[in-house]
């Protein structure tokens, strides 16, 4: 039987991936450093047979344009990779709403590479299923771990991959997604990587990762939240720097972005642990310890009202499931 099911979970970054050396490689500009987010899930099954072309459906519906040009290109890289001459039938579905802003390409590349190979018989490393999935998006080569996990450069395609800095049970670090926004975003990550180069702030914003990456591991390996807050609202600032000052310019920000950044602040003034950072999109992430999560989560609706949080502690890598989906 050529069918595999894997399940991964997506990732917050707490020092990003923005800018790509390589785009079509994407071997990025700067390391980066992520948590993998244990609350949120993506199942895909892969079954590789003689049909004609690639079948895939994600939450229900085929995708279209740029979305299916994507899987099908990491579909026929992986259909290489493993010497197969047979067309993949590919089941995929997210426990949080597509609609929810979440990025799901980081799960869900990471899910689609490991069912692919495991469904051909293969068993790769870890290393080389994290160096396959950043070729279908860069986020993704973190997710294949669990935990708190670094994503190295690396000069080729061979040794850009991601490793463990420390295992989910390290440390109860929560992270509260806010979705003040569903509306799907203008400009993709994909664009935006491009347009990274087109500001004079990107080059030291990247040069200015190397202290940061070394606060970060710092920070997780003493289970700093003060350190590994103020790192991570930095990077996250000046990732937003780049964009802002990027041609043609990206605003990503919505009102209750701003309120919130101010308000977290605010609550670190009475003693609060709490950091804020942000992907490429209006939504807030929330850095919390355990103990501080629901006075938190609170404190957030009272602040922008009642909308959606999804709430997730370090989760595991990318990992095989026997309920297939199809
Ligand atoms: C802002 O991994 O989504 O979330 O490689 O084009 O799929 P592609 O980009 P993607 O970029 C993530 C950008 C970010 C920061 C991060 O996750 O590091």
């Amino acid at each position: 039987m050529r069918k595999a099911t894997a399940v991964a979970c997506p990732n917050i970054a707490l020092i990003k991936y923005w800018g790509n050396r390589d785009d079509a490689l994407r071997l990025p500009a700067n390391g980066s450093i992520s948590m993998t987010l244990g609350g949120l899930r993506t199942a895909t099954t892969v079954e590789w047979g003689g049909w004609p072309r690639h079948r895939v459906t994600v939450d229900g519906r085929v995708p279209e344009g740029a979305a299916r040009e994507r899987v099908g290109a990491h579909l026929e890289r992986l259909r290489r990779f493993a010497g197969l001459r047979s067309r993949a039938r590919v089941v995929s579905r997210n426990t949080f709403p597509a609609s929810s802003g979440l990025a799901s390409s980081a799960s869900g590349f990471a899910a689609l590479t490991a069912a692919a190979l495991w469904a051909a018989g293969k068993r790769p490393t870890r290393r080389a299923l994290s160096t396959l999935a950043r070729l279908g998006s860069g986020s993704a080569s973190r997710s294949v771990f669990g935990g708190f996990v670094e994503w190295l450069p690396g000069a080729a395609h061979g040794d850009s991959y991601a490793f463990p800095l420390a295992p989910p049970e390290w440390w109860d670090l929560v992270d509260l997604s806010v979705i003040v926004s569903q509306r799907e975003k203008a400009v993709s990550s994909e664009r935006g990587h491009r347009l990274a180069s087109t500001s004079e702030l990107h080059r030291a914003r990247v040069e200015g990762t190397r202290r940061s990456l070394a606060e970060v591991r710092g920070a997780i390996l003493r289970r700093d939240i003060r350190l590994l807050g103020k790192w991570a609202e930095h990077d996250a600032l000046a990732m937003h720097a780049v964009m802002l000052t990027s041609s043609p310019p990206l605003l990503y920000w919505e009102p209750e972005t701003v309120l919130l950044w101010r308000e977290v602040a605010r609550w670190r003034e009475e003693s609060i642990p709490v950091y804020m950072t942000l992907d490429a999109g209006p939504n807030p992430h929330l850095l919390v310890p355990r103990e501080w999560a629901e006075r938190v989560e609170e404190r957030v609706r009272l602040a922008v009202g009642e909308v959606e949080i999804f709430s997730s502690g370090p989760g595991p890598g990318v990992a095989p499931s026997p309920d297939h989906l199809f």
